[in-house]
């Protein structure tokens, strides 16, 4: 009810500004009589999930919290895992604007942000300040500027420098506002970057003494063939968990509608249906191999629970919680 009048102010303005005043509100509210707005008690519904214990099954998609300001706010609304990010090695503005968009009807968006951030040590600073009880994913990418040759650089830094302080590290490979970022997805150069990263997580588990485990993102974008070379290269290189998915270039189900031929990923209803059939495939591949991070689409209990049973372990939001606000964690929750 509450957030139902907030979300009708908030959608009176532009999607990224309104975005913005809520980031900021929360950094405000928290820690004050005012984070009443969106502190919940939720039961407890522990998760094992590699190797990690979540205190429930719910998280926080990447790109919301991409600095990692709120995570305290988060953490208050009951969330099981929080996943700031996508991080850079150096800090970028991102594309123009606008470029975050509201498809009212279809409760979708469509962004090209383009990992706008204010770098890896910014995220760190934030982070070490943070007091929480979730899990913290910390998702990465390259920088734009970066040749994508030169990519897995930017991943290995941005690894190095997280690492101590995350509960699990994203590897993301799928945002379709990164040029060639997807590119990353198939064959060798997917081989060469995950070798890599395994590499690097060795050598970080020794001297930090802790194994943070390696999840990869991808796009809902991939035939069937695509998918299963990625569970080939995952198992045969390690990797301990997959997210599935990021958003998608697909507009089918959205034609003519207000927006929807703005350039960009879209989230959100419109591509429930596609991810959950990603989960679905992954599944099928990798069995209890590896473990499934289901998102794209989740806005309910019962979307929650399909991405379940197609084979997702844990499930995050994104834009089901810009429409239906934290009471949509508390519902999933509450009901699973
Ligand atoms: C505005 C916006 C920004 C996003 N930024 C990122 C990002 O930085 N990194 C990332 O891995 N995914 C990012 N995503 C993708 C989401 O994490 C999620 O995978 C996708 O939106 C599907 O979930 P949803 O339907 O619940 O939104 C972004 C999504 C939106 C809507």
């Amino acid at each position: 009810m509450l957030y139902r009048l907030a979300r009708t102010g908030f959608f009176q303005l532009d999607a990224e500004k309104a975005h913005d005043l809520a980031i900021e509100n929360f950094k405000r509210f928290n820690g004050t009589p005012l984070d009443l707005f969106y502190r919940q008690q939720l039961p407890h519904r522990p998760v094992e999930c590699m190797g990690l214990t979540f205190r429930n099954p719910v998280g926080l998609a990447a790109g919301l919290d991409k600095n990692g300001e709120c995570i305290e706010a988060f953490d208050a609304m009951g969330f099981g895992f929080i996943e700031v990010g996508t991080v850079t090695p150096r800090p970028q503005s991102g594309n123009d604007k606008p470029r975050l968009f509201r498809l009212l009807d279809a409760e979708g968006i469509i962004n090209r942000m383009g990992f706008n951030n204010l770098g890896v040590d910014h995220l760190i600073e934030n982070v070490k300040k943070a007091k929480f009880d979730c899990v913290l994913g910390i998702n990465i990418g390259k920088n734009k500027d970066t040749p994508i040759e030169k990519g897995t650089e930017d991943y290995l830094i941005c690894m190095e420098k997280v690492y101590q302080y995350a509960g699990y590290i994203a590897v993301n490979i799928s945002s379709p506002n990164t040029p060639g970022l997807r590119s990353l997805q198939y064959g060798e150069a997917l081989d060469e970057l995950l070798s890599s990263l395994k590499a690097k997580q060795a050598e970080l588990a020794e001297k930090h003494n802790k194994y943070v485990p390696l999840a990869l993102k991808i796009a809902p974008d991939l035939s069937d063939d695509e998918i299963s070379q990625i569970c080939q290269s995952l198992i045969a290189n390690g990797i301990d968990g997959v997210i599935a998915t990021n958003t998608t270039l697909d507009r089918s189900i959205v034609e003519g509608m207000k927006n929807a031929n703005e350039a960009g990923g879209l989230s959100g209803r419109p591509v429930q249906l596609r991810s959950t059939e990603v989960v679905r495939r992954l599944h099928q591949e990798l069995g209890d191999k590896l473990p499934i991070i289901g998102v794209g689409g989740v806005d309910s209990f019962v979307a929650a629970k399909e991405k379940m049973m197609a084979g997702a372990k844990l499930v995050q939001v994104y834009t089901g919680f810009i429409y239906h606000g934290p009471g949509l964690v508390k519902e999933i929750v509450k009901n699973i």
